[in-house]
């Protein structure tokens, strides 16, 4: 066991864990932050996902003590009770079914905006191809993102102005 620090949705932990757990056992199981799921276990399907520095990691495989950088969580997105523009249009778009792969797919496309805030339908595709839905709720993530890229590009406007 060793002390490892983390900066977790801009708060620093520190856990007393074995170096080599998986960031998402940490998240889970010591920080209580139940957004990032466990799902194959094995960095395929991406319901794990958390960004670090801006890019989206699958957390079940990552040894925690190899986290290098500030770590985002679907608890980190929500601020002042405010749902985050993609929360939104994934509720306006009704994309969720059963929502255990939904954890990867809102972070993984909070990644994708964040570095480009109007992707094309290819760019969206090739972003989320890695993160699986046995549910099949593709189309609907790609409109809710697109509705979320949408009121993102509005909001950047008005701020201008
Ligand atoms: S649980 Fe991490 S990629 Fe499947
Ligand atoms: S909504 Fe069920 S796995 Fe994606």
């Amino acid at each position: 066991m060793s002390i490892v620090k983390l900066e977790v949705n801009g708060k620093t932990h520190e856990v007393d864990v074995d170096p080599s757990t998986p960031l998402l056992y940490v998240l889970r199981n010591d920080l209580d932050l139940r957004g990032p799921h466990f799902g194959c276990g094995l960095g395929q399907c991406g319901v794990c996902s958390v960004i670090i520095d801006g890019n989206s990691v699958r957390s079940c495989l990552l040894p925690v003590s190899a986290v290098k950088g500030a770590i985002t969580t679907l608890e980190g997105l929500s601020k002042d009770g405010k749902l985050h523009p993609l929360q939104q249009a994934w509720i306006d778009e009704q994309a969720p079914q059963c929502g255990y792969c939904q954890n990867g797919q809102i972070m993984t496309a909070k990644a994708l905006l964040d570095r480009n805030p109007n992707p094309t339908d290819a760019e969206i595709r090739t972003a989320m191809e890695g993160i699986l839905c046995r549910c099949m709720t593709y189309y609907r993530i790609q409109a809710a993102i697109k509705r979320a890229a949408r009121g993102t590009a509005t909001a950047s406007v008005e701020a201008a102005q």
